[in-house]
């Protein structure tokens, strides 16, 4: 027997279970939508292999968490939450944490209205142990004028003069005699380089925070490992594994058809060498090309 026909003999057979397999079991030739969909992970601005929870616009939102929709716009990479648009700084899967910064204060760390600022913690995400709560004091008694830590916006047509303060930064006690405060959510590591000169507030501010996000990362885990993909089910309102054959609540059931398949190659692969012997080679031609297939 010649290489050659070996190779055509495999491939036939190959070919011919592929066949049986499709009608037996289309759903396991034919990939289950969200399968395929959900297998590609993204590029989003300097962010390679992002994937769930996170999707973004032109990819099927099943393949993430609602709550965690990245825009990716060139280099800008940002997220709403509780809908507030913020710069996504970094992200780290190990810790579920992403480093994220208000979109507003990339031009300016001016506040454009009287508001107090804060992060609202959602089911989602919530502020770090590697944060604390800046204070800007605004409109505060003229005497405070020597203090550190000064700077002016204007506000309302009038030039307003604020006072940054932190609970890890010392210095004069000035709260009492202010008016008006703003707390906005930043870094320790960014207060103690504030302190020692290596940033100004405004840096201090564009660095950012952190948030945790809260999602068990157990149930995309076990499901990885059974061979599906993680996706969410808007529907349900839940997790889903989406396995080649359909989607599954936890993970991809390993079952009878992979039995199946191994029987059929075994069948097709005995009635091929009992054929062959007969030389009827046109016996099988027309099974493959019947209208059965
Ligand atoms: C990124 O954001 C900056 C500032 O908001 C903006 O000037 C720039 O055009 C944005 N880039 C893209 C690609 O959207
Ligand atoms: C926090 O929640 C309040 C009230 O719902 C809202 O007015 C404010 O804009 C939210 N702030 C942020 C930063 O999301
Ligand atoms: C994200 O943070 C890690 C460590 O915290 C750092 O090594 C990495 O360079 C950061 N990536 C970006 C894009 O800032
Ligand atoms: C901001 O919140 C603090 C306490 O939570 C309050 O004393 C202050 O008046 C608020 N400022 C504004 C501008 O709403
Ligand atoms: C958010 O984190 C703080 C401390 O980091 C914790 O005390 C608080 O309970 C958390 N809130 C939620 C809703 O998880
Ligand atoms: C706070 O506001 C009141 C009323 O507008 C004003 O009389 C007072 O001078 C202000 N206090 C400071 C410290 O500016
Ligand atoms: C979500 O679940 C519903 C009900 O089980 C189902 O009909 C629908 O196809 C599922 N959607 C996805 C994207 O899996």
């Amino acid at each position: 027997m010649s290489s050659t026909s070996t190779i055509f003999q495999i491939s036939l057979l190959f070919f011919i279970t592929n066949l049986l397999l499709s009608v037996l079991f289309p759903e396991y030739v034919y990939a289950y939508d969200g399968y395929d969909e959900c297998s590609k992970s993204f590029r989003c601005g300097s962010f390679t292999n992002i994937g769930y929870p996170f999707w973004t616009n032109g990819q099927s939102e099943y393949c993430g968490h609602p709550a965690f929709k990245l825009d990716c716009e060139g280099d800008n990479v940002t997220i709403d939450i509780t809908s507030q648009k913020y710069h996504v700084l970094n992200v780290s899967y190990e810790y579920q944490i992403l480093k994220i910064a208000r979109t507003d204060y990339r031009s300016s760390i001016c506040p454009k209205s009287f508001v107090n600022i804060t992060f609202n913690v959602t089911d989602f995400f919530n502020i770090t142990v590697n944060d604390e709560y800046a204070t800007l004091l605004y409109d505060c008694d003229p005497t405070e004028d020597q203090a550190h830590n000064k700077f002016s916006c204007p506000i309302n047509d009038r030039v307003v003069d604020f006072y940054f303060t932190a609970p890890t930064l010392t210095g004069p006690e000035i709260s009492a005699r202010c008016n008006f405060s703003l707390l906005v959510p930043v870094l320790d590591i960014a207060i103690e380089r504030l302190i020692d000169f290596s940033m100004t507030i405004e840096q201090v501010i564009k660095e950012g925070f952190e948030v945790k996000w809260n999602l068990d990362a157990e149930e995309c885990f076990e499901c990885t490992d059974s061979g599906g993909k993680c996706g969410y089910n808007r529907t349900l309102n839940d997790f889903t594994c989406f396995c080649p054959d359909q989607p599954y609540s936890t993970k991809c059931r390993k079952g009878p058809p992979y039995f199946a398949s191994l029987c059929l190659m075994t069948g097709v692969y005995m009635f091929y060498q009992k054929s062959t012997k007969s030389k009827d080679m046109e016996t099988m031609m027309a099974i493959a090309s019947s209208p059965f297939f």
